[in-house]
């Protein structure tokens, strides 16, 4: 701030700020919505997902309990609908026999309650109660908006019927991307202390030491997938873990989800179009186990969650981390496929100006990338605002991803955000890449 500026244009532009990515986190809620008549809406597409009417109406709800409610004290705007739309009271598959909020109630819902939300944000003083600070509050609400449209948009995929959504393709490579990238043995900072609207589970920043390793320099592709299928990869239980192989025999699994057998290739559905599968393309909708026996069949490993945020982050010029493989400048177009701009990921080689000081490509965006690690706090981490964002999440039952995807908007990705599920999920836009211990003999004294 320079000393001529009144003390409140922090809080003016803060504001605004705010604003927009409420109203752009709605628009796209909206557009998910409004593209499926209602019957579509309040049917069950998989008993992974809900209805797309109970997120609509839950999201309303958590933006009523956390800004109307308890950031501006104000009267409930409907205090009986609570539970029906508690994430934790109500499993997934028993949400369709919900009397949940027809469409056109849970539109008004959501209307009434975004008003108030605008009329408590012209008012609001941003003063130093944590809730507050930074607006933090309304981050986590527009992040959870976000969450919830990519959720919207992986049950989009597990749709049936005519296509509904599109988008452009996104862009064609732009560099040669290959191989992997030696990440020298050092310490680096892990996670952030001073990023406003970092979750609990980023946070605090702390310094970890890594011995020497390598890391692809792309996501695994669908080309390099094929070639694990190809070789009977589904048919090894030596590439599995045993709880693995477990599970691929139970699911019966043979490739991602959503593929088929094309002719001597194969073919894949997209929101409900079918195309031929492009080998430049990271793989998505891998499940944890499958990423693990492809990653053992090619005489690698997951990186641990550590490794692949220095990778992402850690500029050994500076001797800092950024907040993006990039810089600590928030993702423009040219630098990851974020934000359901495009609805696949796009070929390695697409975002060279993504790549990140040691040369690693696609990190942010384009597929989430499961790493070998279970998800646990930070060293030192505190609980904010409540337990049931990260904190009963923590246990060996969850695998971490990192980086984001396609369906991923930039207000819930940064280069130390954090995203974790159960290891046999794969409807969500899930791929990986390798990593493995480097020799010494491939390490500069
Ligand atoms: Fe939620």
């Amino acid at each position: 701030m320079t000393t001529t500026e009144r003390p409140d244009a922090d809080a003016e532009r803060l504001r605004d700020r705010i604003a927009a990515e409420l109203a752009r986190a709605r628009a796209r809620t909206a557009l998910l919505t409004d593209a499926v008549d209602d019957d579509d809406l309040t049917r069950q597409h998989s008993t992974l997902m809900s209805p797309l009417v109970w997120d609509l109406a839950h999201v309303g709800n958590q933006e009523e309990l956390w800004l109307v409610r308890d950031v501006g004290g104000r009267e409930p705007v409907r205090h009986d609908i609570d539970d029906l739309y508690d994430a934790f009271k109500q499993p997934r598959r028993d949400r369709p026999s919900l009397p949940l909020l027809p469409p056109a109630e849970a539109r008004a819902y959501v209307r009434t309650v975004r008003d108030k939300v605008y009329d408590l944000l012209d008012c609001i003083r941003f003063t130093e109660r944590p809730l507050v600070a930074d607006g933090f509050a309304f981050a986590m609400i527009v992040q959870h908006e976000q969450q919830h449209d990519e959720t919207m948009l992986a049950t989009h995929q597990l749709r049936a019927g005519a296509p509904v959504l599109d988008a452009p393709p996104p862009p064609e490579p732009r560099a040669r991307v290959g191989g992997e990238v030696l990440v020298p043995a050092g310490p680096f900072t892990m996670g952030t202390s001073t990023d406003p609207w970092a979750l609990d589970n980023e946070r605090p920043a702390h310094t970890v030491d890594l011995p020497a390793y390598a890391i692809d320099a792309a996501p695994v592709t669908n080309g390099q997938y094929r070639e694990f299928i190809a070789a009977g990869g589904y048919d090894e239980p030596r590439w599995w873990s045993e709880a693995g192989w477990r599970h691929r025999n139970e699911a019966d699994l043979s490739a991602p989800m959503h593929w088929r057998r094309d002719g001597d290739g194969w073919a894949y559905r997209r929101f409900g179009r079918w195309s031929p599968v492009r080998d430049d393309e990271p793989v998505v909708h891998v499940c944890w186990y499958e990423a693990q026996a492809y990653a053992a069949w090619a005489g690698k490993r997951l990186p641990t969650e550590a490794e692949w945020e220095k990778a992402a982050r850690w500029d050994p010029a500076a001797g800092r981390s950024r907040r993006y493989p990039w810089g600590d400048a928030d993702p423009g177009d040219a630098h990851a496929n974020l934000g359901q701009r495009h609805l696949w990921p796009a070929p390695v080689g697409a975002y060279p100006q993504g790549a990140s000081p040691l040369g690693v490509h696609q990190l942010i965006g384009d597929v989430w990338e499961w790493t070998s690690s279970t998800f646990r706090g930070h060293p030192g981490f505190t609980v904010f605002p409540y337990r049931e964002y990260s904190e009963v999440f923590f246990g060996d039952d969850h695998r971490v991803l990192r980086g984001g995807s396609f369906g991923t908007d930039r207000s819930a990705c940064r280069g130390t955000f954090r995203n974790w599920d159960y290891p046999i999920r794969r409807q969500i836009f899930s791929g990986f890449r390798c990593a493995r211990d480097a020799g010494a003999e491939e390490c500069p004294a």
